[in-house]
C-alpha cells in the first residue's frame, strides 16, 4: 500500500478550501491516480497482445483509449497539486494502492480482451461516479467537475466495449434475445 500519510500529504496553498477537506479530497485523487495509471497500462497490454481476426480495430482502439487514460492521469495528478496535496504517480505507487485486479495473461482472442477491459472500466467507472459525490459533498465542485468530464468519457468506452459483447450474447443459443437474467449477469460481472 502506499502510505496513507503521502497520498493526503498537504503543502501549504493559498486555495480557498479548508485542509481537512483538501486531505480528504487528494486522497481520493491519488486513489483515481492509482486506478487510472494501471488501467491505461492494462489498456496498452491489451493493445500490444491481442489477436485474431479483430486484431487491426481493436488494436487501434484500445490504443486510442489508453490515450485518454494518460490525459485523465495528468488531469488527475495536477489537481492533486493545485490542491497542494502530492500525487502519488510512480507506477509502483499505482500498483500498491490499484482498486482493480491484475490483468489476465492467459486471454489471446479480441473478445476476451474486450471482457477483460469491461471487467475493469465497469468498477472504474463506479469508482469515479462516487467519486463526483464525495468530492460535492466536500465542498469542491471543480474537482466534482473533473470527475464528471473524466466520468462521461469513460461511460461512453464502456459502451464501445459492452457493444461487442452485447451482439455476442444476444445470439448465444438459438438465436432468441438474451433474457433480463442474463443481462443481469452481464452487468453484475461489470
Ligand atoms: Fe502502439
Amino acid at each position: 500500500m502506499t502510505d496513507n500519510k503521502l497520498a493526503s500529504r498537504l503543502y501549504p496553498t493559498r486555495i480557498d478550501i479548508p485542509a481537512d477537506a483538501r486531505s480528504k479530497i487528494v486522497a481520493i485523487l491519488n486513489q483515481t491516480l492509482a486506478a487510472t495509471s494501471d488501467l491505461k497500462s492494462q489498456t496498452k497490454q491489451a493493445h500490444w497482445n491481442v489477436k485474431g481476426t479483430d486484431f487491426y480495430q481493436l488494436h487501434e482502439l484500445f490504443d486510442e483509449i489508453a490515450g485518454e487514460l494518460e490525459e485523465f492521469i495528468d488531469l488527475v495528478a495536477e489537481r492533486i497539486t493545485a490542491l497542494g496535496g502530492y500525487a502519488c504517480g510512480t507506477v509502483r505507487m499505482a500498483a500498491a494502492s490499484s482498486i482493480l485486479p491484475e490483468y489476465p495473461t492467459e486471454i489471446i482472442a479480441g473478445m476476451e480482451h474486450v471482457t477483460a477491459l469491461a471487467d475493469r472500466f465497469g468498477p472504474y467507472a463506479k469508482h469515479l461516479r462516487e467519486a463526483i459525490d464525495k468530492t460535492n459533498d466536500l465542498g469542491d465542485a471543480d474537482t466534482a467537475d473533473l470527475y464528471t468530464e473524466v466520468s462521461r468519457t469513460i461511460d461512453k468506452r464502456l459502451w464501445f466495449l459492452d457493444a461487442h459483447l452485447q451482439a455476442a450474447a444476444n445470439n448465444s443459443g438459438n438465436g432468441a434475445p438474451a433474457t433480463a437474467q442474463n443481462l443481469d449477469r452481464t452487468a453484475a460481472r461489470v
